[in-house]
């Protein structure tokens, strides 16, 4: 008769117990990086798109993650001219500062949600890898009154028609949720300008940026869905997946991937006192 192996020597003994802590450990970073529940839902929707071959009507059918859309601390969140960010002063639970680095000019000391910012410092590594040089963050989280000063300085500076191409009114910027970025390349100029977008380093966000989770919100041909004139430097973080399904399906704005409608002006019912 062959001897059995002892108890504590058989692999499930040796094994199991270090696989369920990585496991739970890996659940436990993935959840607080990303949100609770956020991600294994997304990969769950895109293990259905797989076999349903009907990518992003699967994920956007999803009630679960159509309330995340109003959800100021969820990545899904959408803020527009018709979705003023609910509560209209809401400020970030999750704030760190992005880091200043060789690789990122965070000099402006500015914040981010917390999984935005590590994706953006990912995102300026991979950058200047590439051979594009710093990126500048010239923008990030902007509270509401913060946001009120500045649109009402672009309108003192262009007048109200233009100023409402180019900035939004308090409590209805991406800004105020601390998943949006306005960056640029000092070193190859057109810093905060259209003419970003035709720089290298501008093609390469407007190329790459998904990789890491974001897109660009504002892009030439979709003033009429945004209301916002072209702006290639301002990114917006959605997560790794939505961004990669954003890209592969090439979708120009978060309304036509959610299936929203377009919101070039804001509803009548929005006041000059409450939006200032
Ligand atoms: N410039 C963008 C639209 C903002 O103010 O959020
Ligand atoms: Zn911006």
């Amino acid at each position: 008769m062959p001897q059995s192996t002892p108890l504590y020597r058989r692999p499930a003994f040796v094994f199991g117990p270090p696989l369920v802590m990585a496991f739970a450990g890996a659940i436990l970073i993935l959840q607080s990086a990303f949100g609770a529940g956020q991600l294994s839902l997304v990969q769950t929707k895109l293990n259905e798109l797989k076999e349903t071959k009907t990518p992003v009507f699967s994920i956007r059918n999803s009630d679960w993650i159509r309330a995340k859309l109003d959800d100021p601390n969820s990545v899904f969140v959408v803020v527009n001219k018709h979705r003023q960010i609910n509560p209209k002063s809401f400020e970030p639970g999750d704030l760190v500062r992005v880091e200043d680095s060789k690789t990122l000019d965070n000099s402006r000391k500015l914040a981010l949600s917390v999984a935005a910012a590590g994706a953006l410092e990912e995102m300026a590594k991979a950058l200047s890898a590439a051979g594009q040089g710093k990126l500048f963050l010239n923008s990030a989280y902007r509270s509401y009154d913060y946001q009120a000063e500045l649109f009402l300085g672009k309108v003192k500076q262009y007048g109200k028609s233009e100023a409402l191409l180019r900035s939004a009114r308090a409590g209805y910027s991406e800004h105020q949720t601390g998943l949006a970025a306005d960056v640029s390349v000092p070193e190859q100029g057109c810093a905060i300008l259209a003419c970003f977008g035709e720089t290298p380093a501008g093609q390469w966000i407007q190329e790459n940026s998904w990789r890491y989770g974001f897109i660009v919100r504002y892009l030439e041909s979709t003033t009429a869905i945004t209301g916002y004139s072209y702006e290639p430097w301002h990114i917006r973080y959605v997560g790794k997946e939505v961004a990669r399904l954003y890209h592969e399906n090439g979708m120009q704005t978060l309304e036509e991937f959610w299936g929203l409608p377009a919101a070039p002006d804001y509803l009548s019912a929005t006041t000059e006192s409450t939006s200032n």
